[in-house]
């Protein structure tokens, strides 16, 4: 049987800022089910919804509190029910995100934990005592968090350790090698599965495992004495064990599995992860191409020093191409940790040509394709112009200090957030042009993006026929045809003038061929196309520009061929 997912269109949702159906200024599951019509007719048949279980909401969820209950915030476990029942009505399998590489501290286990160090439950976690220096009590290693803090944190009731936590210190991490805090894991995707959720994104699952000897880093720390050495807790060969076992005691093979594997992972070792029949998971996602125009740390450049390497893309896509051989492949510009990438890759002032490129590359190159909601209306990154609207978690507010600390005014750290910041992908989503974009009528958690106004929302884009929502949905609809989603599962890619630094253009040769070719930049460029056309199949222009072997491609045009 063909693993349903590859013929899947996966849309990203996070729940807060979807759709609020009980006007409390928060998105919930009610709101998801209201628009899973919406999703239907868009062609989408995968959700991805970010987490929705229990939480405090250090890190939007990603700290849970009770992995068996619904947030009151999202709902209830009924309304989870509900939507499950409602999606599967429409032909829609939904993933919930699992946090298994940390809870949150007011999870009971941590609780338990923190009242009696040598309860069960504490050896859920990873405590480890500090270092005696010059009578001070410094933590068990130089090692730094993600989120711009050390990563042990002093653990309560005892006299001299410390706790391990990757993220924030509201966050501490699980400790794999403990077979009971393994299963309590396996219990919880077993609850889930049998309520008829059909996979789960693994979040930060490269981190489970972590460097043994809990020696220093090598890096040199900082002046506070830490340093963000993330190989000493990263795709550690334990992994693939551990993963292993939740395939085999908590989920069957027809339980979709997308593994968020962080930074350094290399194409082969994801083949472990993924092989088909073999690996423990299904798709591995990993971020080279979200980053490709220097945005990501840029607190220290100009604008024009963000330009998006076209050949680095091409590479990114292409090392990874090789395991789709063997391994089934996810494919996607961003998700909610990363900027919007209508404004990293594309342009504001060409929002329908970028957005409709953009979409076009990824979508017939390879794999299973993740919309981020709101690309197809073409939402942008924030314009916010005041540091308290980006405040909305602990990772923003420890950086913040960080950046502080360093030196950075706030118009510099604005212009950095504003370019680089995770809530650019976390903004309410836009259905109308009335109050709050349709989303909530109470105050939404976070600032809706105005542009809402000006034409980027779903109600006036659906009366658009140009629009770039009607574009996703015809562009969808030829990607789920049988002979488009056998040509690019099956097909072998080629990217086409490989060194031009301004075009990405690939071909796809199956039962017939297909060639995309798209312009990256704001102005116009020149594509040699020694080829024989067949037809056009997808453009966002009108007119073809074509003369003597050369395409002349106005700003972010793009085209889907046939060949001969
Ligand atoms: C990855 C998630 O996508 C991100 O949003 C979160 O902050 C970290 N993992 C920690 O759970």
């Amino acid at each position: 049987m063909e693993a349903w997912w590859r013929n899947s269109i996966g849309y990203i949702i996070y729940p807060a800022s979807f759709k609020d159906s009980n006007g409390d200024g928060y998105g919930d599951l009610g709101g998801i089910v209201e628009k899973l019509d919406y999703l239907r007719e868009l062609g989408v048949d995968l959700l991805w919804i970010c987490p929705i279980f229990k939480t405090p909401m250090h890190d939007s969820g990603y700290d849970v509190s009770d992995y068996y209950h619904v947030d009151p915030r999202f709902g209830t476990d009924e309304d989870l029910s509900k939507l499950l029942h409602e999606a599967h009505l429409r032909g829609i399998r939904v993933l919930l995100d699992l946090t298994m590489n940390h809870t949150s501290d007011l999870h009971p286990w941590f609780m338990k934990a923190k009242a009696d160090i040598n309860s069960k439950e504490a050896g859920y976690y990873i405590i480890k005592k500090g270092r005696w220096a010059d009578g001070k009590l410094l933590p068990p290693n130089n090692w730094g968090s993600f989120f711009s803090t050390s990563a042990w944190e002093r653990m309560p009731g005892t006299d001299d350790s410390f706790y391990l936590h990757v993220f924030s210190p509201a966050m501490p991490d699980t400790n794999w090698e403990n077979p009971e805090l393994r299963n309590e894991y396996f219990k919880i995707a077993r609850h889930y599965v049998e309520m008829g959720v059909d996979g789960f994104r693994l979040d930060a699952i490269s981190h489970l495992a972590k460097d043994p000897s809990y020696a220093d880093s090598p890096l040199p720390a900082g002046k506070e004495g830490y340093v963000l050495d993330p190989d000493r807790f990263s795709n550690r060969p334990e992994i693939l064990s551990y993963l292993r076992e939740f395939r085999e005691k908590g989920v069957d093979e027809n339980t979709l599995l997308v593994g968020e594997f962080g930074g350094s992972l290399q194409p082969g070792e994801a083949r472990l992860y993924s092989d088909r029949g073999r690996g423990p998971v299904n798709l591995v996602f990993n971020f080279d191409t979200v980053w490709n125009n220097g945005a990501y740390g840029s607190i220290d450049k100009r604008d024009d020093e963000i330009r998006t390497d076209v050949i680095s893309l091409k590479n990114n896509f292409m090392r990874w191409y090789p395991n789709a051989a063997t391994s089934d492949m996810p494919l996607y510009w961003c998700n909610h940790d990363h900027p919007r990438v209508l404004s990293q890759y594309g342009s504001v002032e060409y929002r329908s040509e970028s957005a409709k490129m953009l979409f076009t590359t990824l979508l017939f190159l390879y794999g299973t394709p993740f919309i981020h909601y709101g690309d197809e209306i073409g939402m942008s990154n924030v314009t916010y112009s005041k540091i308290e609207d980006f405040l909305f978690d602990d990772a923003n507010r420890d950086s913040l200090k960080e950046l502080r600390a360093a030196g950075y005014d706030d118009e510099t750290i604005l212009r950095f957030w504003r370019r680089a910041n995770r809530i650019n992908a976390r903004t309410p989503m836009q259905w109308n042009r009335h109050e709050n974009a349709g989303f909530s009528h109470a105050k939404p958690w976070v600032k809706v993006n105005d542009n809402y106004r000006e034409g980027v929302n779903v109600q006036e884009e659906m009366e658009d026929p140009y629009s770039i929502l009607n574009y996703f949905q015809y562009a969808i609809s030829f990607r789920k045809s049988a002979t488009y989603n056998d040509i690019v599962n099956n097909g072998r890619l080629e990217i086409v003038d490989y060194n031009h630094p301004d075009v990405f253009a690939y071909l796809h040769r199956g039962s017939s061929t297909i060639m995309c070719i798209s312009n990256f930049r704001p102005y116009q460029v020149y594509f040699t196309f020694n080829y024989e056309l067949a037809d056009i199949v997808l453009h966002n222009y009108d007119g073809v520009l074509l003369s003597n072997h050369v395409f002349t491609l106005r700003p972010f045009e793009c085209y889907l061929l046939k060949i001969r």
